[in-house]
């Protein structure tokens, strides 16, 4: 046996997703016959749209399965460029776009490229959790500051003024964010943006639900300026979770830098994925998933109301994404254990708040609908049976 294990103390910090303990326990509800609810999952139902299923097809049939450049396929980048002219009118250098494997490869190099040891990066909290971890990898300090729903749940310039040190480096914002689905408005990103620029500092903006808006198709963050960093994604509103492909827009002066370390611990992103994911700009392409936007926010709509109805607390209508983040304190001061009662005893799996941060977690929890309809429906009137029934629970 292995007797000498010595596991780098930067691995510390890095706390594991405890809504994937949540889905190996309803993997195995379902594998002896339980009946689950998943609304835990951040991933589309939605299978990857057919354009980009045939443009991988015929990628493979003509043998297009080498290494490709570490900054993508030009081919590639030049249609994410198209793509932001066309759905922003905000023109982008092809050679500002780095393809990466998914948005998470993305958020590492510009995290490698940027951040000294010892230096700060600001973030709201609740927030993404893997973007503190990226922090710590390279060194860096994470300083989350928590956010309610005062603000949308979102950074401001007010903030980001109150919590800038010599050190801080950089700001990071998620617009639509995960877990709140709230999204930054033009005024408040542009004020961030000047106040970070004032401090001689960076702005990251993750765009990655930036296709799932609804009621508007949103802006980027592009359009103030391009000594900025957008991370986008073809995960969530392309339908390619599994793909793993991603892109970031970075300034020029930068992708020098980024391209030397992409070669060195990616070599290439998937080349499979990338010609697949040119069959996502096209028309058919578009007209789809259009079509399931307009899915998402029906399920929105639905599932908002639904859940306040029966006691859950919504304060900050979520304009994006695919998530609910809802406040449980009416029903228990213990959310992890409020998620794991409802998958044992009814059988509705969602996330727990301790996977989003430090910030009363305790009190909150995140409701995917990534699900249709009826299985909704289907979720919120299991949740309501357990509610009314205090006794049965574990
Ligand atoms: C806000 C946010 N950023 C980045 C990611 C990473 O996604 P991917 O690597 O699939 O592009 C996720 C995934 O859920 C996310 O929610």
């Amino acid at each position: 046996m292995f007797s000498n294990i010595k596991i780098a103390s930067r691995m510390n910090n890095i706390r594991p997703f405890y809504v994937m303990e949540l889905l190996a326990r309803a993997r195995e509800l379902e594998s002896s016959g339980r009946s689950i609810v998943h609304m835990e999952i951040g991933e589309p139902d939605f299978p990857t749209p057919e354009p980009i299923v045939l443009a991988g097809k015929a990628a493979l049939d003509l043998g297009h399965t080498r290494y490709l450049p570490a900054t993508g396929l030009p081919e590639l980048k030049t249609q994410i460029a198209a793509f932001y002219q066309t759905r922003f009118g905000v023109s982008v250098d092809p050679a500002s776009v780095i393809i990466t494997p998914g948005s998470s490869g993305a958020l590492q190099l510009v995290m490698s490229v940027l951040i000294e040891p010892g230096e700060s990066v600001l973030m709201a909290d609740p927030g993404y959790p893997c973007n503190r971890h990226f922090v710590e990898l390279v060194g860096g300090v994470p300083k989350c500051i928590p956010v309610g729903h005062e603000t949308g749940y979102q950074l401001t310039a007010e903030l980001v003024n109150e919590a800038l040190t010599p050190d801080t480096k950089a700001v990071m914002v998620a617009t639509p964010s995960n877990p709140t689905g709230t999204v930054l408005s033009r005024e408040e990103l542009t004020a961030i943006y000047t106040a970070v620029k004032a401090h001689g500092g960076v702005l990251i903006v993750d765009e990655i639900y930036q296709g799932l808006i609804y009621g508007t198709t949103g802006t980027t963050a592009l359009a103030l300026g391009d000594d900025l960093f957008v991370i986008n994604s073809f995960s969530k509103y392309f339908g390619m979770t599994g793909w793993r492909l991603g892109w970031m827009v970075a300034p020029l002066a930068y992708v020098s830098a980024i391209d030397r370390l992409a070669q060195n611990i990616f070599i290439s992103s998937s080349s499979l994925a990338q010609y697949a994911a040119i069959g996502a700009f096209s028309a058919e392409c578009t007209e789809l998933l259009e079509q399931r936007r307009a899915a998402f926010r029906k399920r929105r709509d639905y599932l908002l109301p639904a859940l306040t109805g029966i006691g859950f607390k919504i304060a900050s209508v979520p304009q994006g994404a695919f998530y609910l983040y809802a406040d449980c304190s009416a029903f228990s001061d213990d959310s992890f254990r409020f998620s794991s009662d409802l998958l044992e005893t009814v059988g509705v799996a969602i996330t727990p708040g301790r996977d989003f941060g430090d910030n009363q977690p305790e009190r909150h929890i995140r409701f995917a609908y990534t699900t249709d309809i009826p299985k909704l429906k289907e979720g919120v009137d299991r949740i309501t049976d357990f509610l009314r029934k205090p006794l049965s629970r574990v």
